[in-house]
């Protein structure tokens, strides 16, 4: 079966919203394979944004991600890895489309990262790469 590594990340974790992002998962009709709180090490974030090094984000994204925990959790379902990407929308919450998880509960702050709420995989290779890293042994 199809799954995908969704994060709430920090900003989603401080505000409350892990409940909220676990709702709209679930009532799309997913399911929920693996939840759990983790506070990310710089070696796991090294690991997982490997392609955004050298980006002019990349350290404020890392330093964001160290902030606080982290909500990560396994969804699976058929379509699931497109199908979060399309709850969660654009990553730029301010052009995010109303009815999507950043559309809906984001917006700009100013900061030097975009604070999305969320992350999904973007790819099956993403997805079982970062399953890896978040929850080892799954
Ligand atoms: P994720 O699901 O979090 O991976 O988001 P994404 O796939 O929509 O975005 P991407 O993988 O390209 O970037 C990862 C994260 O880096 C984003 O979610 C943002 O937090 C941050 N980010 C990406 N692009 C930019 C950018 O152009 N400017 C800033 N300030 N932050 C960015
Ligand atoms: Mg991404």
């Amino acid at each position: 079966v199809e799954r995908t590594l969704v994060l709430v990340k920090p900003d989603g974790v401080r505000r409350g919203l892990s409940g909220e992002v676990l709702r709209r998962i679930e009532t799309k009709g997913y399911t929920l394979a693996a939840v759990e709180l983790k506070h990310a090490t710089p070696e796991l974030l090294a690991a997982h944004y490997a392609e955004h090094e050298g980006k002019p984000f990349y350290a404020p994204l890392v330093e964001f991600m160290l902030s606080g925990p982290t909500l990560a959790v396994v969804a699976e379902g058929q379509g699931v890895i497109p199908g979060f990407r399309s709850l969660a929308g654009a990553t730029n919450p301010t052009e995010a489309a109303p009815g999507t998880i950043r559309g809906d509960l984001g917006r700009d702050w100013g900061l030097k990262v975009q604070q999305n709420l969320v992350h999904g995989s973007d790819s099956p290779e993403s997805a079982a790469r970062e399953i890896a890293l978040w929850f080892p042994g799954l």
